[in-house]
């Protein structure tokens, strides 16, 4: 171990103040600059952003909205040359269009979106692939990178694995049930061993309308994820997007998907042997027998931690021998039994209540309805599962749980002890002897997240935590090369707490466990997406995620929309520019590794 700071932390630096203003903050001695902002050019022929007149064509070309998930994958080992892969969770129109939104009476009234701003939201939506390089201790963008890459709603994607070609996935534009364009709602992710980049899709449900004609055999499973919701106004362009007219199209979405980044024109796999989820994101590692390991969060309140090994062992002289071990495996749910100890129940088609009785009549069935075969087998319903982070230096495994306040006193459970969870809690998996593959393991709570200083709130962070230092709402959590913890919140920002979500350092070993200090914060209205740290530790990567947003907790700033009233304009600052969802690349200023 590095010689540790004062009251043993892993971590050295001097707090940021939590607090919240127009613009980010970083630890004093670093420098965050601002990377990629939504329409910058990602190719040397992009056309310059002009937000008054953005079109689906130039978005193609540019940076998406709501940058989520970042990746880095060095080329030739590198840490200072790479390839960064975001994805592009969602779009916010009010933030986006001028003119969408009018103030009628007193009250923000958003108009219907064109056709026009439809085709820029599904362009703005998915992921980029970028080439960029650190020159003079400075990240830059490689526009003529050939590696350069936009995928969108219309990218051509293949469904592989158990559910490829099954009935339940064929839709009038695909006969053979396994073509589907493009990826939804992109929340985290994962870059595999083999230097592919995943893609987590989540809250598929909101872009969904219309009805199910009477009587489909699809009601229950689509009501056990919501389907619809109808937050998005694409059916009203698309067909695909309206239940009545597609049936089957939302069984092609949720999945995870694996992206070949070494090849720009490669089409994108829908993984389906991970099972269909609001997948959070999907972090792996290899395990000592070589299997690769996928751990995997389904974001909804009362739903569960899954993990995926592969039948296949990872080979890393021969990337290519690794390009389809995701289409064979088995996918586990987790069960947190009371005292202590967790089981990992296979989803398998045949074995405990997965049977046909059960309506499962193979694999593929079990897959597509993920949620209901978790619940047959009596998976722990927790608190929001959000990014799951295996950490190769302690062997441990991090569940960030973002909040639950649906959760009633009798509902609560050694794993998710709070009722009316506001704040979210963090535990730690260690699987049964240090070996990632195992099917039982020990878990605790490492913390307890919320106000220390309110005692009803129950938080558990160490004494030696400051006021600035706790966070609610884990969302995304990264480990860095020296095996630390951080993580980045969403909804931490409270106007009664006047502060906002970020970046904190948590401890993990010993007395200074479960000490947390805030390390970035982002301007008013933004979530903290990314984090990721270069494999030398000099870089870490954040998304600062719909900036200047409004809701209930800013009324008055972040709504209307962009050209009236709005708390700023970050990260540009211009009158003629809206606020933008951007990338930030944190360095220490003269070098060296974050935080040592
Ligand atoms: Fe997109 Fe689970 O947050
Ligand atoms: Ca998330
Ligand atoms: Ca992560
Ligand atoms: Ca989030």
């Amino acid at each position: 171990d590095k010689a540790r700071a004062a009251g043993g932390s892993a971590f050295s630096f001097t707090e940021v103040e939590a607090g919240v203003d127009a613009t980010h903050h970083v630890a004093e001695g670093y420098d965050a600059d601002v990377l990629l902002r939504w329409g910058d050019a990602l190719f040397a022929d992009s056309p310059a952003f002009d937000p008054m007149a953005q079109t689906a064509a130039a978005q193609e070309r540019q940076f998406g909205y709501n940058n989520d998930y970042v990746g880095f994958i060095p080329l030739e080992g590198s840490s200072e040359h790479g390839l960064l892969v975001v994805n592009h969770e969602y779009t916010n129109p009010h933030l986006m269009f001028p003119g969408l939104v009018t103030i009628v009476d007193g009250k923000v009234k958003q108009g219907a979106l064109s056709k026009d701003q439809v085709d820029v939201e599904m362009a703005a939506h998915g992921g980029t692939v970028v080439e960029i390089r650190k020159v003079n201790g400075k990240w830059q963008v490689v526009p003529e990178g050939k590696l350069n890459r936009r995928i969108t709603v219309n990218t051509e994607m293949q469904l592989s694995g158990p559910v490829a070609g099954h009935d339940r996935v064929k839709t009038n534009a695909d006969a053979t049930g396994q073509k589907v364009f493009g990826t939804l709602n992109n929340c985290a992710g994962g870059v595999t061993p083999w230097g592919t980049y995943i893609m987590a899709e989540e809250n598929f449900h909101g872009y969904f309308s219309g009805e199910l004609p009477a009587g489909h055999a699809e009601a229950g499973n689509y009501e056990r994820y919501g389907v619809p919701e109808g937050g998005y106004e694409w059916a009203n362009f698309y067909d695909r997007f309206d239940l009545s007219k597609e049936p089957n199209e939302p069984n092609r979405f949720g999945w995870i998907v694996e992206v070949d980044v070494m090849d720009p024109t490669s089409v994108p796999k829908k993984r389906t042997a991970l099972g269909r989820t609001k997948h959070e994101g999907a972090e792996s590692i290899v395990a000592e027998n070589g299997k690769v390991v996928f751990y995997l969060g389904d974001d909804e309140r009362f739903d569960y931690v899954y993990k995926f090994v592969t039948d296949g062992t990872y080979n890393p002289d021969d990337r290519t021998a690794n390009m389809d071990l995701l289409d064979a495996g088995t996918l586990y749910v987790a069960k947190f039994n009371e005292d202590g100890t967790m089981t990992w129940l296979p989803l398998v088609h045949g074995q405990g209540p997965l049977t046909t009785e059960n309506g499962f009549a193979s694999q593929a069935d079990v897959l597509i309805e993920t949620r209901r075969a978790g619940d047959l087998l009596g998976a722990t319903k927790m608190d929001r599962p959000e990014d799951v982070q295996p950490n190769g230096v302690n062997g441990k495994v991090y569940v960030m749980l973002t909040n639950n306040t649906k959760r009633k006193a009798d509902q609560i459970d050694a794993a998710n002890p709070r009722a009316e969870n506001a704040f979210g809690h963090i535990i730690e998996i260690e699987e049964d002897g240090g070996d990632f593959t195992a099917t039982s393991g020990k878990w605790e709570v490492l913390l307890k997240c919320g106000d220390p200083s309110v005692a009803e709130v129950g938080a558990t962070f160490s004494t030696e935590t400051t006021k600035n230092g706790w966070f609610g709402m884990p969302d995304n959590c990264a480990v860095d090369a020296a095996g630390r913890l951080w993580v980045s919140t969403d909804g931490n920002s409270n106007k009664a707490t006047g502060r906002t979500d970020g970046l904190w350092a948590v401890d993990t070993e010993g007395d200074a466990r479960a000490t947390s200090k805030l390390f970035f914060r982002v301007p008013v209205g933004a979530e903290m997406c990314g984090p990721l740290f270069t494999p030398d530790d000099e870089t870490a990567f954040v998304a600062v995620q719909h900036p200047g947003d409004g809701g209930e907790d800013w009324d008055g700033h972040g709504r209307p929309s962009y050209y009236e009233d709005l708390s700023t304009r970050w990260p540009d600052f211009k009158d003629d520019m809206p606020v933008r969802p951007a990338v930030v690349a944190i360095t220490k200023i003269g070098g060296g590794k974050i935080a040592v």
